[in-house]
Formats: structure tokens, C-alpha cells, sequence
């Protein structure tokens, strides 16, 4: 790439040509605020201004994050009119802006604030009206508020760039102008999938997960039998809330902390995760020996689950009828483990601290109850747990190494870790599948074909004693729908997919920690490219430590077959593990109907 030369504060400096301002500045060592600006100009509309420098060959000050670098351009920084006019613009967002910051859950994250405090803004600057506040809190999963939106329109390109859905958009005119489903409707009354994939890039408090701590308080306070399950992937992120480069796996602490919390009992999902397999392996070659559609679709992901409802009901028979892994160890608790220990199951209280914010959705389904009684009843997401985690006062860091309870759902092998990647899923359920097929273990235990951590479709041919099974992976919908249009043509050439809702898995999900490089100033500046690699590394390197790799190896799970469920897909695995699904196609945004 070419370089050019030019002068920041007078100093001279060479970058490449082509990029922006904001880039070249961050080349040469500055860091110049934004807020509408993200992630390589997935989102830049240049409108919030509180980017702006001054620059030669420009008339006035220019956005950074737009503006291109020229051959000798000066650019000011730091010069009275630059530095004025970025306070003015964070004052302007300010003055139409709810700042309740000490109930606002974004509180500690918010890019607004961060701005605010770095410009010197103050917020009665600009006195004036505000404009009319719409709060949407009926979907189980999201909450929005437009008194926080500064209209920065992360959340619709995010949706659009990983579904190719537009779910969010602008709605009215001028002072009036909000961010919202077709309507103003409630994404309860949209077919929003509920990923939170908007959440995880929404700048400010506008839009953020349904918290459900207040709900657990209230279970402990009744004095119900609150046990906890969190999920693979809240291991890999976790620590980022607490100063942990992004990667770093927490197992020990989180279990440690969980304890700490109060719960009665504290489970690894990975468990649930080898249950999973046991049922989706045994479906899938029931599938491929005597019939069943095909090729068959991984059921897991509650916002995959939701897109196919909305988009392709014709083709949920498709669906593994398997539940998510969490539904099956919250259904295991409640039916078996309560039994065990003599409780009913209507005192037991299962709290799922999760990656996803989908998962709050899904819980609620009628179709994931045994009996009335619901498998889950409150889902907390990784960030939710690191609030409760500093809530009650603990050190995070000063925790020790533990273990989760052993009792019933104690062991876990490296193929539940590796749920939470994108390909994890499938490579877990191959090898089970390989070894019911063949007799013998897959050598090497791996299927690093099925692996990667991007967006985007990767496909693999697996040799099973001379059966070649072709399966795929997608993550995000945008991919999905290449291969679910290809099934609806009949030109699939797959016996087995695996989709996730979330771009690159469940390590990506809806309710991990937010990756803000400005907060990271210890990570590497292309930390956006590499953390969703990082995080998929931890779980790997988990899977690699386990000395039992197969969920079929899992002793517990063998136990828990031979004690109380019987066989995979026998008549109690249906009444307790499975589910069903229903088309919503035909949904209409403008009636809810
Ligand atoms: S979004 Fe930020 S500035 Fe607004 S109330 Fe929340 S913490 Fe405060
Ligand atoms: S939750 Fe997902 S589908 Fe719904 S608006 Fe946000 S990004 Fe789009
Ligand atoms: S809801 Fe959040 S991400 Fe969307 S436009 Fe408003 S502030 Fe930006
Ligand atoms: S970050 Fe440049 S205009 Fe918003």
C-alpha cells in the first residue's frame, strides 16, 4: 500500500493511503473519540460529530471517522476550535439524553459517558425539550429506551451485517426521529430473532438485556432450591469484565463465585452439552438408517430457532428435536435430581447464566415445559453475572480455583466444552456419531475440518467406514439462509448442518461482555478481528485438557441413562429432552399478527 505524509499537531508522520483520519491519527498515536463510528465502518454515518478535527484542503472541521487522509494534510487535534466543537456535540447529544446513569445498567460501559468525562461535557449545556420517550420491556430478552439513543445507528447495521435482516431502523422525522421496529412496535410484536447482536454494539443504555437478577433475589428470598447451570462460553469471557485479557478462561473462579452467590448447587452446562449429543447423534443416524428429513438441523441456538419459525416454517421438520442443553439439565434437575434429594420439583428454582440473551426467550416456551413446569426459570447473561459478581462485594481476582458440585452432573467431556464455538457442535456430535457408527474412536479425536471462528459457511466430507456424511456450519442468519434456501430448492447436499444464531457462536452471543477497544487499552489494536479467535481458543484448550473427550465416555452420562432415562430418544428422553417448534411464518410487522 502506498504511504503519504502528514502532520498531526505539526509533527510529521507517514501512514497508508487510503484511510480516514481516525485511522491515520490512531497509526501515528492518537486516540480520537467516536461513538457513531464502529468496527471498521460497519457503522458510519458521521453523524454524532464528536469526532471532529480541523484538517488543511477542508472547509471547516471534519468528521474523522469519514474523512480521508491526503498527501500533506495538517490535521489539529488538539486545537482550541477542534477540542470546542467536540464538546460542543457531545453537549447536543447530552441535552436530548435521560442521564439516570446511576440506574442505568450500562453504567461502567457506556461510551457516552466515556466521551462525556474525555471532552469535558457538560449536560445542561443546551437546555431545551426532549423528545418523547418510547420503552419497549415486553420482549423477554430486550429492552429498549429511546431516552438513551443518540441515534448512532450501530444497531441497525449490526442487524443487518449478521441476519440481513432489518429489524431495527429510523423511524419518524426530525426532533421525533427514533430507532425502533417497523412502527415503533415492540420487538415482542416484530420477527426480531432476539440475538442481542444490537445489544453488544448499542453505545449507551438504549438497548440492553431484560435483567432477571431481581427475579433470582426474589427466589432466594422465598427460600426456593435456587441451583445454578452456566454455559460453556461464559468461561472464555468472564474474565473480561474483570481486567482479564480477552481468552482467558475463568472455570474455577466463576464456579468459585457462583457458590459465593448462594446457590445450592453449582452445575457445568457442558454436562447438559454431552446429553445434547447423546440425543442429537442418536436422531441423526436414526435420521440416516431408516428415514427422517435431511438433511438435519442442529436446534440449539433459540435465535436460529426463531428465524427458522419466522422465515422457514416449511422446512422445521428439519430441526433436530433435540432441547438446547441447557432446557435438558434444567429438565434433569428438576425431574430427576429434586426426586433424588426428595424436593418438589415446584420448590427448585434453576437460574441458567448464559452467553445469550435468545435464551430468555426460549425458557419461556410452552414447548419447553414437562408438565407445566417450566425446565429454567431465570436466564442471566455473562454480563449479568459479573453485575451480581461485584454487587456482593467479592474480588473476583482473589477467588480461588474450584470446582463445580460433583454429585450428579459433576463430569463433563472436552466435546461439551467445545458447545460454545462455531463447528463445536458439530465436531462433538461426529465424534459420538463416528464411534456408534464404527465401534472405535476417531483418530485423531478431532475434526479440526469443522472449525473455524468467522461468520460465513464452512463445509466438510467425513468418511465414516466408507458413508461419506457432508455436513456444514453457519453462524449468523445472513449464511444460514444460503443453506436453508438450498434445502427448499432440493439442491442440499448435506446430511447434517449446524446453525447458530450468533455470529461465530455462542462465544459471540448476546449477552457477552462488550469489546470496546477504547475500555481494553491492554488488548491489541485489531482486538475486534481477533476476540471472538481468543475466546474460541480457551474453550479448545479446555476440550484438550479433558481426559474424557466423547460425551459418549462421560460416566455420569452413562449413569444417568442407566439409573433413570433409559435409552437416547427412548420415551422418557422425549418426555423430558425434547421439543417442538412452530411456524410463524406469514407474521405481519404492522399488525403483531
Ligand atoms: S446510557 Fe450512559 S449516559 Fe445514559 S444514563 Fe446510561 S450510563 Fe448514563
Ligand atoms: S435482537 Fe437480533 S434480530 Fe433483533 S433487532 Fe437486534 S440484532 Fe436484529
Ligand atoms: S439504540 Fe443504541 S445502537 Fe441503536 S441507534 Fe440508539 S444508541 Fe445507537
Ligand atoms: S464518530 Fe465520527 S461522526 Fe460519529
Amino acid at each position: 500500500m502506498a504511504k503519504i505524509n502528514i502532520k498531526i499537531e505539526g509533527i510529521p508522520c507517514q501512514v497508508e493511503a487510503g484511510l480516514t483520519i481516525l485511522e491515520a491519527a490512531k497509526a501515528c498515536g492518537y486516540e480520537i473519540p467516536t461513538l457513531c463510528s464502529f468496527n471498521h465502518g460497519e457503522c458510519n454515518v458521521g453523524s454524532c460529530r464528536v469526532c471532529l478535527v480541523e484538517a488543511t484542503g477542508a472547509r471547516g472541521l471534519v468528521a474523522s471517522c469519514v474523512y480521508p487522509v491526503a498527501e500533506g494534510m495538517e490535521i489539529r487535534i488538539g486545537s482550541p476550535a477542534a477540542v470546542d466543537a467536540r464538546r460542543h456535540s457531545v453537549e447536543l447529544l447530552l441535552s436530548n439524553h435521560n442521564k439516570n446513569c446511576q440506574q442505568c445498567d450500562k453504567n461502567g460501559h457506556c461510551e457516552l459517558l466515556y466521551v462525556a468525562q474525555l471532552t469535558g461535557a457538560r449536560d445542561d449545556a443546551f437546555a431545551g425539550a426532549h423528545s418523547e420517550t418510547y420503552v419497549d420491556r415486553v420482549a423477554p430478552s430486550l429492552v429498549r429506551d429511546t431516552s438513551k439513543c443518540i441515534l448512532c445507528g450501530r444497531c441497525v447495521e449490526r442487524c443487518k451485517n449478521a441476519h440481513g435482516l432489518g429489524i431495527l431502523g429510523f423511524e419518524h422525522r426530525g426532533f421525533s426521529t427514533i430507532v425502533s421496529p417497523a412502527e415503533n412496535r415492540s420487538f415482542a410484536d416484530s420477527p426480531c430473532i432476539q440475538c442481542g447482536q444490537c445489544v453488544n454494539v448499542c453505545p449507551t443504555g438504549a438497548l440492553m438485556e431484560h435483567s432477571e437478577i431481581a427475579r433470582i433475589d426474589a427466589a432466594f428470598k422465598a427460600g426456593k432450591h435456587v441451583i445454578a447451570q452456566a454455559a460453556p462460553a461464559v468461561r472464555a469471557a468472564l474474565g473480561e469484565e474483570f481486567g482479564y485479557p480477552i481468552g482467558t478462561p475463568v472455570t474455577g473462579k466463576m464456579a468459585a463465585a457462583m457458590r459465593r452467590l448462594g446457590f445450592e448447587r453449582v452445575y457445568d452446562v457442558n454436562f447438559g452439552a454431552d446429553l445434547t449429543y447423546m440425543e442429537e447423534g442418536t436422531e441423526l443416524l436414526k435420521r440416516l438408517t431408516e428415514g427422517g428429513a435431511l438433511p438435519m438441523i442442529t436446534s440449539c441456538s433459540p435465535g436460529w430457532v426463531n428465524y427458522a419459525e419466522y422465515n422457514y416454517g416449511d422446512l422445521l421438520p428439519h430441526l433436530s428435536s433435540c432441547k438446547s442443553p441447557h432446557q435438558m439439565q434444567g429438565a434433569i434437575i428438576k425431574h430427576w435430581w429434586a426426586k433424588q434429594n426428595g424436593i418438589d420439583p415446584e420448590d427448585v428454582f434453576v437460574v441458567s447464566v448464559m452467553p445469550c440473551v435468545a435464551k430468555k426467550f426460549e425458557k419461556e416456551r410452552d414447548q419447553e415445559k414437562v408438565d407445566g413446569i417450566p425446565d429454567v426459570d431465570a436466564v442471566i447473561t455473562t454480563r449479568e453475572l459479573a453485575r451480581m459478581i461485584r454487587r456482593n462485594g467479592m474480588l473476583f481476582n482473589r477467588l480461588p480455583e474450584e470446582d463445580w458440585d460433583q454429585d450428579i452432573m459433576g463430569d463433563y467431556s472436552g466435546a461439551g466444552v467445545i458447545f460454545g464455538v462455531t463447528g463445536g457442535v458439530m465436531e462433538a456430535a461426529l465424534r459420538t456419531v463416528y464411534y456408534k457408527l464404527t465401534g472405535k474412536e476417531h483418530d485423531p479425536i478431532e475434526f479440526t475440518d469443522v472449525r473455524g471462528h468467522e461468520a460465513g459457511i464452512r463445509e466438510a466430507a467425513v468418511d465414516i467406514n466408507g458413508t461419506v456424511v457432508n455436513v456444514a456450519i453457519a453462524s449468523g442468519m445472513k449464511s444460514a439462509k444460503v443453506l436453508l434456501d438450498e434445502i427448499r430448492a432440493g439442491t442440499s447436499k448435506y446430511q447434517f448442518i449446524e446453525i447458530m444464531g450468533c455470529p461465530g457462536g455462542c462465544v459471540n452471543g448476546g449477552g457477552q461482555p462488550y469489546v470496546r477497544p477504547v475500555f481494553l487499552p491492554n488488548e491489541a489494536d485489531d482486538i475486534l478481528d481477533t476476540y471472538k479467535e481468543k475466546r474460541a481458543r480457551a474453550l479448545y484448550t479446555e476440550d484438550e485438557r479433558q481426559t474424557v473427550r466423547q460425551s459418549h465416555n462421560n460416566p455420569q452420562i452413562v449413569q444417568l441413562y442407566e439409573q433413570f432415562l433409559g435409552e437416547p430418544n427412548g420415551h422418557l428422553s422425549h418426555k423430558l429432552l425434547h421439543t417442538a417448534y412452530a411456524g410463524r411464518e406469514g407474521f405481519n410487522a404492522a399488525t403483531g399478527e
